[in-house]
């Protein structure tokens, strides 16, 4: 059976493809954030995954507003970018892992989470910018499940069924017949408010306290209603939905976790970044 090996988490501001494109990682802007994930990339070197389930949510590029599913799984040969600025100008298409795939949404519809199946789906930052982040030099070295979860327009999932989706993943991942290494990716977060009267919010001491948890009390979060992780987090920062997914799916495939490495750093462009990774122990 496969091995799922551990979860990774990153924030995917666009600005941080053209700081990639431009090479300014060691710009003193820039640097606090990149610093995170050379220990993560080194860990990740020992580990060798083979393929990456990616939560991540789509920003109004492959669904839009006007049909917009709660969940939705990838099951393509490849994936493209069609992300339409700020990022890296070009990137070669992703490839899948259509196996993985189809045993994931199978299981996960057998399991009662009624999922869209998309045999072509386009992907943006969200999806891309975490995977040039953990693997920057040269070909992606991982095949690519994605999985989609709304965060862009509600109603939202709640966090309590976002946990029970990764545990869901997680099972299936443990059941698929292979012997390949998988990793879990959540993409998004952590607080960060792009519009309105609170453009620009921030809440340092949850976005802490949230990390934390994910090491000590998994399913702290998940008691919060998806409109009071708004008010805590900000109407982007509810991407936080994507790290308790993630964390879900590493509950069902072991007893516990270790953290190999956490970064937090305040702000790129209007967000509060983190990087983590967490191992299956
Ligand atoms: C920003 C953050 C995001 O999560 C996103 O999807 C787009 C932009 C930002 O802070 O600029
Ligand atoms: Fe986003």
């Amino acid at each position: 059976m496969a091995q799922l090996i551990g979860g990774l988490g990153t924030s995917h501001i666009p600005a941080i493809g053209n700081a990639i494109h431009k090479g300014l990682q060691n710009e003193p802007y820039w640097k606090p954030f990149f610093d995170g994930f050379p220990p993560i990339r080194q860990w990740l070197g020992e580990k060798k995954p083979d393929v990456v389930v990616m939560f991540y949510n789509d920003h109004g590029l492959n669904f839009f507003l006007d049909k917009m599913p709660t969940f939705a799984v990838g099951a393509a040969a490849q994936y493209n970018n069609a992300d339409e600025g700020w990022g890296i100008p070009t990137l070669p298409p992703f490839p899948g892992e259509v196996d993985l795939s189809w045993h994931l949404i199978n299981t996960l519809i057998e399991q009662e989470f009624d999922v869209t199946t998309c045999q072509e789906m386009l992907v943006d930052h969200a999806c891309t910018l975490p995977l040039k982040l953990f693997w920057p030099e040269g070909d992606c070295p991982v095949t690519v499940v994605p999985v989609c979860i709304n965060t862009v327009q509600f109603p939202l999932p709640s966090a309590k069924r976002c946990y029970a989706l990764g545990k869901a993943v997680g099972q299936a991942i443990s059941s698929w017949d292979s012997d390949k290494k998988v990793a879990v990716i959540a993409s998004g977060g952590l607080s960060h408010q792009l519009d309105g009267e609170r453009a620009g919010f921030i809440n340092k001491a949850f976005d802490l306290q949230f990390i934390e948890s994910l090491t000590t009390n998994p399913e702290w979060a998940t008691q919060f209603s998806v409109h009071e992780l708004v008010e805590k987090t900000g109407t982007q920062g509810v991407e936080l939905l994507m790290w308790l997914a993630m964390r879900g799916a590493l509950a069902t495939a072991s007893a516990g976790v270790r953290r190999v490495h956490s970064n937090y750093h305040i702000p790129i462009s209007n967000t509060a970044t983190a990087v983590m990774a967490l191992e299956t122990v």
